[in-house]
């Protein structure tokens, strides 16, 4: 079993997009208020990460912040790009969607390290196999808001799944 116990060492997670500045810290935000309303933020440590290298060292789009903020959370994290190294650091490698989840599989350097992967969506019990929280970077404020709906709603899937496997 990755990670641990309350007794052991943090599970680890890393959310991952294209270019972290959007999708992963806002799910980043989201699972890191849900921990943290949990009493379990020793237990679970929570990074995001880009699979591309376009925005490392940048804040999260202002869009993104702005959303986000709205709904009570802060994101500060900064972006960096997700290295085959990095498979070593985390048990649960999360994908947004389907180009991220075969950009991290093309980089995992064992049978070990894909394992990790998992998309993110595939912990909500309502969404269909398969699906992907969308890009929303080219689009308007309201896919945004769809960003943080579907991070809230796996992220509690996610929750739910590690308190489970991990006995937290
Ligand atoms: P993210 O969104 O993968 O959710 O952070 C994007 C951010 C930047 C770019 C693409 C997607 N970009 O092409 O710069």
């Amino acid at each position: 079993m990755p990670g641990a116990s309350a007794t052991d060492r943090p599970v680890s997670l890393c959310f991952v997009c294209l270019g972290n500045i959007c999708r992963s810290p806002t799910a980043e935000g989201v699972m890191t208020r849900l921990l943290r309303d949990a009493g379990l933020e020793g237990a679970v440590v929570v990074e995001s990460a880009g699979t591309a290298d376009y925005h490392v060292g940048d804040l999260p789009d202002h869009r993104a912040r702005a959303a986000a903020k709205a709904r009570g959370l802060s994101l500060d994290s900064r972006a960096q790009q997700f290295t085959a190294a990095d498979f070593d650091r985390f048990d649960y490698v999360l994908a947004m969607d389907a180009e991220n989840l075969r950009n991290l599989s093309a980089l995992a350097p064992t049978a070990a390290a894909r394992q990790k992967l998992r998309l993110l969506r595939s912990f909500d019990p309502a969404s269909p196999p398969g699906a992907a929280v969308p890009d929303p970077y080219h689009g308007e404020a309201d896919g945004f808001e769809e960003v943080l709906d579907l991070c809230e709603a796996a992220c509690a899937g996610l929750l739910e799944h590690l308190r489970q496997e991990h006995r937290l």
